[in-house]
């Protein structure tokens, strides 16, 4: 529901010392308590007013110390449910921030000095965040902290938008004293919560086997979620959520950390002695140390924080919404995406111009939109152990160039796209034989290859123009229209030949900093290119980087089955549009794996479709089915990338997987269902649909069926039993 402009979203009561920041969604409330600390008191379900009655409890807990100088044995910040906690205070859960000082203390006490509400919402320099389109969509607290010792001052940032259940946070740090600090920690979020039995989902896997939905009771100590790899990570994702034991897909309450970043993080999550839990996210504070001068300054990243009282299809609508609406940006934001072919899977590196110029043909025959040139087409690259760094065309491949082949595709009426991994360098690379130096590289030691490869320096000026200026040659003399940016490898070796000995501990965040400064220079200098993200599959699939790059691969693994439970999971935090999901052979090269090209197409069609084969070696039935493939998807593509998407049935639940996609209107609503193995005697299930007009009707367009909308939520329909593993069914509904 649309507010007016002029509502006030944040406000403070002098006499209770309350802040209360609210829309017709949400409230969340804290208070300035004794000694200047702030306490938070609720974030959940909107509540009208708050009036004061609700106080943390004080009480003499024994060995939980009190605040210095006074003698009220009842109030200890170690129970109090802080706002944002410090280290050294007497709080001895997991701290917020850990500063230490010219002197080596690590203590410090922040307390209350101003605050300020705005509207709209600061930018944050240099890193990417949710913005707004106009100031009156939200409005920004701003409260001031300071530690009177060491001057440091800490600006805790909250912005709530007026129509979404989102809170955006973020912590700046000011060293207002005269000596240099260094922040050892800084979260961007703490959310302490009263004592209450919650669980905890976060998103696990491994290289092609990411982002599988792990849900488990919190229980007392702390436990985290981190990545130390340089980059988001394939192994954990910086997304959490804290639910009830009850919640479900379509019920119950959820909230939702998304930690807007793309290098080392951690969530942590602590149940205190006394049944609390507290929630930190942000920068992983391990080999992390920044240092921070006199009047100088550091930001953290931001900290989406969703709510949902609608179970957890509620929080990714939520979400969804938010990262395709105010996190992606650019002219491919709302555009539907092209229907691509990719050679990896079909050629790998073995190919040239000659032996492409057919994929490229077959690909127009059967109605794609865009041919994807991958690795192999620069430098002398022949196999992954040469030529990284030289983004130069491997003239033996393309004899006369580039552009030719780019010209080729385009006079087939498709786009034509180029895989790049620009932050890697190879030993066997002229990069590498004038700047031996701009790799990541602890001096006097060997670095350890990964695929036989070694990370540049990204966080250094020289290193990044050096890439732009290779880059920005290439796109200016050979007319390109989608770029897939790879990152194969995770970061070893942490040493910048850029910093001192004291700034060490900077390199990582440097090198996330150095990677959003070439995103941004490249995607504003190159605004008609479609970026697509990529970390060998899903190793950087987060918040973050979709601010420069829309969409994202998935995952290396491109097993229909697998995928399922990939795409369920990532499903979770991240929108459909972002997906990047394509058709490849069967039996299937990660998994051998035997699906039919119906279920491939059906799981790929789920995402941002493409395909990931030969076309030439498809048999005439094949192509057949290909080109129904292509043309459904051209149907549904709007309903699939931009509408509403909700989970079913869960396949890592059971033998089924299940989900839909309803258009904005509710008009049109497109279901896929999946059966995993064949059974002799299979239960009768019906499937229940989501989402829909419960007042209208509508028609399975394929049987004639019609159904009230009603009907397909409450009742459900019985599918029918196809023999054999791994199948598949799509239903198109219509209103009537
Ligand atoms: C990564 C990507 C693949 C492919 C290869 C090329 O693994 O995820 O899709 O581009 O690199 O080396």
């Amino acid at each position: 529901m649309n507010s007016t402009v002029t509502e006030q979203l944040i406000d403070f009561n002098e006499k209770q010392r309350v802040f209360h920041l609210h829309n017709n969604l949400i409230s969340y409330i804290f208070s300035i308590e004794k000694g200047g600390f702030l306490s938070h008191l609720y974030f959940g379900k909107r509540v009208r007013n708050y009036h004061g009655q609700l106080k943390n409890p004080q009480r003499d807990r024994g060995f939980s110390d009190n605040l210095p100088g006074t003698q009220d044995r009842t109030y200890s910040l170690d129970f109090l449910l802080q706002e944002y906690s410090s280290q050294g205070d007497g709080d001895f859960r997991k701290p917020a921030a850990v500063i230490r000082q010219a002197n080596g203390s690590q203590s410090t006490f922040f307390v209350y000095r101003a605050h300020t509400i705005s509207s709209g919402k600061p930018k944050l320099e240099g890193l990417p965040a949710a913005y707004l389109l106009d100031g009156s969509e939200a409005q920004t607290l701003t409260v001031t902290l300071e530690d009177e010792l060491s001057h440091v001052e800490l600006e805790l940032m909250y912005t709530i938008y007026r129509d979404r259940p989102v809170i955006a946070r973020s912590v700046k740090l000011t060293n207002k004293g005269t000596t240099t600090i260094n922040v050892e920690k800084l979260a961007s979020l703490q959310l302490d919560l009263p004592a209450d039995r919650k669980q905890v989902i976060s998103l696990p896997g491994a290289h092609m086997n990411e982002r599988h939905l792990e849900r488990e009771n919190v229980n007392f100590g702390v436990k985290s979620f981190s990545s130390r790899r340089g980059t988001t990570s394939h192994q954990m994702n910086n997304f959490i959520a804290l639910c009830d034991p009850n919640t479900d897909e379509f019920t119950g309450d959820v909230y939702g950390f998304s930690l807007v970043y793309s290098g080392n993080h951690k969530e942590e999550v602590e149940k205190d002695p006394y049944g609390a839990i507290r929630i930190l996210v942000g920068i992983n504070d391990e080999q992390f140390d920044w240092q921070v001068k006199s009047k100088q300054s550091f930001q953290t990243p931001e900290v989406l924080l969703t709510y949902s009282d609608n179970g957890f299809n509620g929080l990714s609508h939520t979400l969804h919404k938010l990262l395709r609406e105010r996190v992606a940006r650019g002219k491919f934001q709302y555009a539907l995406r092209p229907i691509l072919v990719n050679n990896w899977e079909a050629t790998f590196m073995d190919f040239n111009e000659d032996k492409l110029k057919p994929l490229v043909a077959e690909a127009k025959q059967l109605g794609l939109e865009m041919f994807v040139l991958d690795d192999g087409w620069f430098g002398h690259r022949d196999d992954d152990r040469s030529s990284l760094g030289d983004w130069q065309v491997f003239q033996k491949k393309f004899p006369a160039g580039l552009k030719r082949f780019a010209d080729y595709v385009h006079t087939n009426h498709l786009k034509f796209g180029l895989w790049f991994e620009p932050e890697m360098i190879s030993i066997d690379s002229e990069l590498y034989r004038q700047h031996p130096d701009y790799m990541l590289q602890v001096p006097g030691r060997q670095p350890s290859p990964s695929r036989d490869q070694y990370v540049l320096d990204i966080g250094r000026e020289a290193v990044r123009e050096n890439i732009h200026d290779q880059i920005s040659q290439l796109l200016d003399s050979c007319p390109i229209d989608y770029i897939k940016w790879d990152m194969n490898r995770h970061l070893t070796d942490i040493y910048s030949k850029a910093l001192p000995a004291e700034r060490q501990g900077e390199t990582f965040h440097r090198y996330v900093l150095g990677l959003y400064k070439l995103l941004e220079e490249l995607t504003t200098e190159y605004p008609n290119i479609l970026f697509e993200g990529c970390s060998g599959g899903g190793g950087r699939f987060d918040a973050g980087l979709l601010y420069y790059m829309p969409q994202s691969w998935t995952s290396d693994n491109t097993d229909a089955v697998a995928r399922m439970q990939i795409q369920y999971g990532t499903s979770l935090a991240y929108p459909v549009s972002s997906m990047a999901a394509h058709v490849s052979v069967s039996p299937n090269q990660q998994t051998g794996r035997t699906t039919s090209l119906q279920t491939r197409g059906a799981v790929a069609m789920s995402g941002v479709f493409g395909y990931e084969l030969d076309l030439t070696q498809l048999t005439v039935a094949e192509k057949t089915v290909v080109k129904k493939q292509v043309s459904l998807y051209k149907k549904i593509r709007p309903i699939i990338q931009y509408g509403t998407f909700i989970r079913l049935l869960d396949p890592s639940k059971g033998n089924h997987c299940a989900w839909m996609f309803v258009a904005t209107d509710k008009s049109v609503a497109v279901v896929f269902s999946f059966k995993l193995l064949a059974e002799a005697q299979p239960d009768f299930k019906r499937l229940k649909l989501a989402g829909l007009d419960p007042q209208k009707d509508y028609q399975n367009t394929t049987s004639g069926e019609i159904f009230g909308g009603d009907e397909l939520m409450n009742t459900g329909f019985y599918e029918s039993i196809q023999p054999g593993d791994f199948n598949s069914q799509m239903y198109y509904f219509k209103l009537v």
